[in-house]
């Protein structure tokens, strides 16, 4: 059985580029989008990822057309409402991840209904990104330090990786096995910079609305091929099925 990765994450990219090949609008793009993340979320559930953390809107995807930009907030309020019950009853948690303050009142209450209902679950960690941006939880971070060590609790002689990591926004996140992108573009693109350290990145040319379970699946056979040094060096005494990726960093996840 080859290795799965524990921790996925993707970028859900191209549904706007889907929907105007077709002669559709950007909003059925991105309906055909929550669609597809349903697919993937039965696939991952299937395989026995333990994580799965998608990228839904950015801080920079505020600075899309107001109208694409409230579609999207009314469409995942929907969504979250339409299949909690559905995930529940697959045993997956729900989580958000980013900043709560700038989201509509009405999409944070279902956002936390949702948390709620499945905080007991365990299977697969569905973590939904939302208002997030990589390099702004990492000044949030910044900031939660120094305010620390503002009122003395936090000695800055002390600071590590691993105390550093206990200041994001969701401190029992592990790395990223396993970075997709779809549609295309080889781009990391603001999205779980310190998490993603060592992820092994797969870029795929399917539009985010026709991903399904196959792709996943092929993501992960792709995945199971690669060789995980983190920066050491191969031991050639070692074949490649004993050597990675079942290699893990020397000291922890966190540690650089
Ligand atoms: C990127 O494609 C996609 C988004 C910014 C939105 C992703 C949202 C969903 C898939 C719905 C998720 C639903 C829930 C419940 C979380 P794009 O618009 O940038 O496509 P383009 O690059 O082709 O224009």
């Amino acid at each position: 059985m080859p290795p799965v990765p524990g921790h996925i994450a993707i970028v859900m990219d191209g549904n706007g580029r889907w929907a105007t090949r077709r002669g559709l609008t950007r909003a059925q793009g991105h309906a055909a989008g929550e669609k597809a993340l349903m697919r993937v979320v039965e696939g991952a559930v299937e395989i026995g990822i333990r994580h799965l953390t998608v990228f839904a809107f950015s801080t920079e995807n505020w600075c899309r057309p107001a109208t694409e930009v409230g579609f999207l907030m009314t469409l995942m309020r929907r969504a979250l409402r339409k299949h909690r019950q559905r995930l529940h009853a697959e045993a997956v948690r729900i989580c958000h991840l980013g900043r709560r303050t700038g989201l509509p009142p009405a999409l944070i209450s279902e956002m936390e209904a949702a948390e709620r209902l499945t905080a007991g679950n365990d299977r697969l960690i569905l973590t939904i990104c939302l208002d997030y941006g990589g390099r702004t939880e990492l000044v949030d971070a910044a900031r939660s330090i120094a305010e620390a060590a503002a009122a003395g609790t936090l000695d800055p002689a002390t600071l590590d990786a691993r105390t550093f990591a206990r200041h994001l926004y969701a401190p029992d996140l592990p790395d990223v096995d396993l970075f997709i992108r779809t549609s295309g573009e080889q781009r990391i693109s603001n999205f779980l910079l310190w998490q993603c350290a060592y992820a092994e990145l797969v870029f795929v040319d399917t539009p985010w609305p026709d991903f399904d379970r196959h792709h996943l699946r092929q993501a992960v056979e792709v995945y199971a091929t690669r060789n995980r040094t983190y920066g050491t060096v191969e031991d050639p005494g070692r074949s490649p099925e004993q050597s990675a990726p079942r290699r893990q960093p020397c000291t922890s996840t966190t540690e650089p």
